[in-house]
């Protein structure tokens, strides 16, 4: 394992390998987290959901690059330029809002021609390597990782994405003891 030894020069790495081996035998729990609040109380439910627009519609980049992406403002207004809603409320997760008010916040955004600050919901650690594409391009769904986002308002983490969850998928999809092999390998997800 010559690759084994760049690894190695990293520090702690004896306990990282501890600690590694309690992360692959954990199992994947569900998280209850309910997300963040974003600047704009933005429904999935509302648009995947009820108005059917396909996930790869505003997560463009999901099938070529490492991040699906999310929409610019620019996108937004394609539609809400012409939709400014209807003025009645929303229950958003148990918060009341009003449809039209908060589509007048994603028309200042533009006006104002700044972005909207959303807050980040999944994220691994630096050292872990992820990539959409390959899985996208192997026919997982994006709910077998994120859960049903199409019926949610707010969209929140389903699973913790830990190293057991990760593990657990790549010990059950492997081709054979080859790629078995491969997607076990610590520098398949960390270098
Ligand atoms: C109309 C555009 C739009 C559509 C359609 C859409 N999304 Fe999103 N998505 C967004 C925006 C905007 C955000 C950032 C705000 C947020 O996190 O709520 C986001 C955030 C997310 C996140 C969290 C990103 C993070 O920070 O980790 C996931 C996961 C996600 N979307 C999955 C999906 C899936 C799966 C579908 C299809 C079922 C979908 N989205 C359809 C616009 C969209
Ligand atoms: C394909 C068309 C389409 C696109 C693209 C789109 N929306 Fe919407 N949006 C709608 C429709 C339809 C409604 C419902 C309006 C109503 O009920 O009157 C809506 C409702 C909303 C609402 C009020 C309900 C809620 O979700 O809280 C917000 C806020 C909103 N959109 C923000 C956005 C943002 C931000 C983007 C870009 C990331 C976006 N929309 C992209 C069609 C679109
Ligand atoms: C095999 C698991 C897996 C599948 C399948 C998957 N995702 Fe993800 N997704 C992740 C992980 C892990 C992250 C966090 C990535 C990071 O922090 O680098 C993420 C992050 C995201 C983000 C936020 C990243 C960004 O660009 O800011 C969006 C949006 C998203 N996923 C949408 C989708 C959509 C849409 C699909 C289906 C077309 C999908 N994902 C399928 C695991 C998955
Ligand atoms: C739903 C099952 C599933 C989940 C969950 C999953 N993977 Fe995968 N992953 C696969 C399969 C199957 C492949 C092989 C894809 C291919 O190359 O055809 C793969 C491939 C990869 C590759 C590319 C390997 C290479 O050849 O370079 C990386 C890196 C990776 N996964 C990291 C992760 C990480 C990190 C997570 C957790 C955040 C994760 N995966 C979660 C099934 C999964
Ligand atoms: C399929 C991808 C994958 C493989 C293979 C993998 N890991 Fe991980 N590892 C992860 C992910 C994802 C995390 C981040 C976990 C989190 O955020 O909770 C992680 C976290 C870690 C951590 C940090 C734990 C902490 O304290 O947060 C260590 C150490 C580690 N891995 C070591 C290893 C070792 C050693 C191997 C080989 C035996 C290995 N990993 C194989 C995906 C992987």
């Amino acid at each position: 394992m010559k690759k084994g030894i760049k690894i190695l020069s990293l520090p702690a790495l004896s306990i990282l390998v501890l600690l590694g081996f309690y992360f692959f035998n954990a199992e994947s729990s569900d998280s209850s987290d309910k997300g963040p609040v974003q600047p704009i109380p933005f429904s999935h439910k509302i648009h995947a959901g009820e108005d059917e627009i396909p996930c790869e519609y505003c997560h463009s980049y999901v099938e070529v690059g490492p991040n699906p992406g999310i929409p610019s403002v620019k996108k937004c207004m394609g539609c809400h330029q012409h939709i400014i809603g209807r003025d009645v409320e929303y229950d958003f997760d148990g918060k009341t809002i009003n449809i039209k008010n908060e589509i007048a916040k994603v028309r200042e955004y533009w006006a104002n021609k700044e972005p909207i600050p959303w807050v980040q919901v999944n994220s691994q650690p630096g050292y872990v390597h992820f990539t959409h594409k390959r899985h996208i391009k192997r026919g997982f769904e994006c709910a077998q990782c994120h859960g049903d986002v199409a019926s949610m308002d707010q969209v929140h983490e389903v699973y913790r994405m830990n190293m057991g969850f990760c593990i657990q998928c790549h010990q059950e999809n492997a081709k054979d003891e080859h790629e078995l092999a491969h997607l076990r390998d610590c520098l398949t997800c960390h270098y």
